[in-house]
């Protein structure tokens, strides 16, 4: 399963990206917004940071304005990924975006049937938002299990599966469970997927012991 994480902080990317465990970076407009930076000027410089693909989402809602968009956010760096909503619209630039080459991540998901219509587009990636169906009541996680029984039924659809809207470790656990091919998480949950009370506790004890030894490896 690979790793991306959510979020247009640069110092955070840079800070995760030293362990080597982030395979790519996710935005939207909310968290570039967040970031307060210009939008080209923090993708580039993610892009630069990181090898993987970098999603950067196209503000425009008809197709031809996204696919200008799209065409220009791709002209940033050869790993941007281009952004677009699960709309008509949307499906109508990920196919012409993805004939022309440019990878595409169709965001926006909250159903099996959405998942569907955006592996037909040609999507590079799916991106089902397990957090926001939570808060609704409903199970998030379900949707990513027929997503990925409806991908497997058609091996002719090499769409890639990324668990988008994370809100826990849990979540993270549970999309690798079901077969998600990428979590987009953000750096505070990433953070907590190392944590383990009883991790702390042995190497507080081992440390002690060792000391107690009076010896050194190097
Ligand atoms: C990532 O691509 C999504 O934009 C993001 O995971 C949404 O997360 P949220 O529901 O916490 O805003």
């Amino acid at each position: 399963m690979k790793f991306f994480v959510d979020t247009a902080e640069v110092d955070e990317i840079r800070e995760l990206a030293a362990t080597g465990l982030v395979d790519g970076v996710t935005t939207n407009p909310s968290l570039v917004a967040k970031s307060g930076r210009d939008f080209t000027e923090v993708i580039r410089e993610i892009c630069e940071i990181v090898d993987g693909d970098v999603s950067a989402e196209v503000a425009a809602t008809g197709s031809d304005d996204m696919v200008a968009e799209g065409r220009k956010l791709a002209e940033i760096a050869d790993n941007v990924t281009i952004k677009v909503p699960l709309t008509w619209d949307g499906l109508k630039a990920c196919r012409a975006l993805t004939q022309s080459g440019v990878s595409v991540n169709v965001t926006l998901c909250f159903s099996a049937n959405q998942a569907l219509l955006a592996a037909k587009a040609g999507a590079t990636y799916i991106s089902p938002f397990i957090g926001r169906l939570d808060d609704i009541g409903l199970d998030g996680m379900e949707v990513i299990d027929e997503i990925r029984e409806i991908y497997d039924n058609y091996p002719d659809f090499d769409t890639q599966i990324l668990a988008a809207s994370i809100r826990t470790v849990n979540h993270v656990k549970q999309a690798a469970m079901a077969g998600a091919d990428i979590a987009t998480i953000p750096p505070k949950i990433v953070k907590e997927l190392v944590r383990h009370p009883l991790t702390d506790k042995g190497l507080a004890t081992f440390l002690a012991d060792w000391q107690s030894t009076g010896q050194k490896i190097v």
